[in-house]
């Protein structure tokens, strides 16, 4: 494959060469006055263009961030994570913290927790951030992190506590961490597996934590991205009590299938509900892929700890990723559920926008237009809520007419209705991964 031919390096994904600090930006419909705070969303940019095999998953690290107060737009700002090798090459200093266990990455999501902005790729220690998306420092939480940490650590809503995990190529394979509400690393807790896969994502419920164990083997000879497929690994998801540990881990073995993210999950008495994104398979022709199996389908496990079994349903065929909730219910039983629509093998390629209603067993579908493509949407709860879908949902949609984005606030109660505020930006965000609403008093 050529490199012009690399899917990850065309249109949209392609990176942008730009640092940009934008000011009286033009907006059409009212940011709401409640807001305030910064919506911030990584993704990869490479700083050099690669001149080598490329893999989306791989590439610097640039943060997007548009800043709301009082009604108004402060700025819009993106900036490369300052990875020594960005610092250096940009003429800047290195800046200070542990050294890497492998690899030096910071592209796949940033997140706010005890007063701090953390920016996360798996397998390696992330990033703290200035509330201006300046690069502070590396941060293991007091350490030590000898695998790094997953890019999805769960923010407990009650408790303020961080449970992650880290995964790896050697044994461990799989660590528990609990990092406290005031941002220390508390507990690493080695989990057995019988051998390395990639682990992108995780759930947590108010009692547990659910791993999932699936056939995305590690293989060194896959370049430029060692993972692929593998037939004989036996899918599993793992239920383990928050408090638990190694001895305590219950597996159950489920259809083949590849996770990246799932929505949420919560416990129901003797079961444990989680709905996913899923994917029928992953990396399976190649591991440049990623949808080579076909677009993921939004699933729900209920897995029935008294039985020992999974029971798996499909909710909704149509294609979907980067599933969300409110996350003021984050392992709690919820509502509703965002996902972005998806067609088949590309990660973006279709303008819907869904909300689900799990109660009444409904969805409605957003569309921002023609050749408007959305990215990974936030919920922000109002201010006054009064319902689990009194809020906000916000996130960067990519204008193929302008070859530009725009940031785009919804009102999830009234979800189809347009948009309330578009925020035109001066360039194109570049498809990406995951982000965050930092409120100011977070
Ligand atoms: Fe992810």
């Amino acid at each position: 494959m050529t490199l012009t031919e690399n899917p990850f390096l065309a249109g949209n994904y392609g990176p942008v060469h730009e640092e940009h600090t934008a000011t009286d930006l033009v907006v059409e419909g009212t940011v709401p006055a409640e807001l305030r705070g910064r919506y911030l969303r990584i993704g990869p940019n490479p700083f050099v263009d690669p001149t080598g095999p490329y893999h989306w998953f791989m590439g610097d690290g640039m943060v997007h961030g548009v800043e709301l107060g009082n009604g108004t737009v402060g700025w819009y700002r993106n900036r490369w994570v300052r990875t020594d090798e960005i610092a250096r090459a940009m003429g800047e200093s290195p800046v200070s913290g542990p050294t890497q266990p492998l690899y030096d990455a910071s592209n796949t999501h940033v997140m706010g927790h005890a007063g701090k902005i953390i920016a996360f790729t798996e397998g390696s220690i992330p990033y703290e951030l200035t509330p201006t998306l300046d690069t502070v420092r590396r941060t293991d939480f007091g350490g030590p992190l000898p695998n790094g940490l997953t890019a999805h650590p769960k923010i407990d809503p009650v408790t303020g506590e961080m449970l992650a995990f880290s995964y790896w190529f050697a044994e461990p394979y799989l660590t528990y961490h609990v990092i406290d509400a005031t941002g220390k690393l508390v507990r690493s807790e080695p989990i057995t597996i019988p051998e390395s896969v990639m682990m992108h994502d995780w759930a947590i419920t108010r009692d547990n934590v659910i791993f999932f164990d699936l056939p995305v083997v590690f293989d060194l000879e896959q370049q430029p991205f060692p993972f692929r497929w593998d037939d004989n690994h036996t899918p599993r998801v793992g239920v383990m009590p928050r408090t638990g540990g190694d001895a305590d881990v219950r597996w159950f073995e489920i259809d083949p299938c590849y996770v990246f993210h799932p929505m949420n999950a919560f416990d129901d008495g003797d079961s444990v509900t989680v709905d996913v994104a899923r994917h029928p398979t992953m990396f399976k022709r190649s591991s440049v892929g990623p949808n080579d199996g076909g677009a993921p389908t939004l699933d729900r496990w209920t897995i029935d700890l008294s039985a020992g079994k999974v029971r798996e349903e499909r909710i909704d065929e149509r294609g979907q990723e980067f599933p969300r909730v409110n996350e003021t219910l984050l392992g709690s039983r919820h509502r509703f559920g965002y996902a972005v629509g998806v067609v088949t093998r590309d990660a973006f390629d279709g303008t819907g926008y869904y909300k689900h209603d799990f109660v009444a067993g409904t969805s409605e579908a957003h569309s921002f237009g023609a050749g408007r493509v959305p990215s990974e949407f936030v919920f922000v709860p109002g201010e006054a809520a009064t319902s689990e879908d009194d809020g906000w949902l916000m996130g960067y949609v990519y204008d193929a007419a302008t070859d530009r984005s725009d940031f785009v606030i919804l009102d999830a109660h009234d979800f189809t209705a347009a948009p309330v505020a578009t925020v035109h930006l001066p360039a194109r965000v570049p498809y990406g991964f995951h982000g965050s609403w930092i409120p100011d008093a977070q």
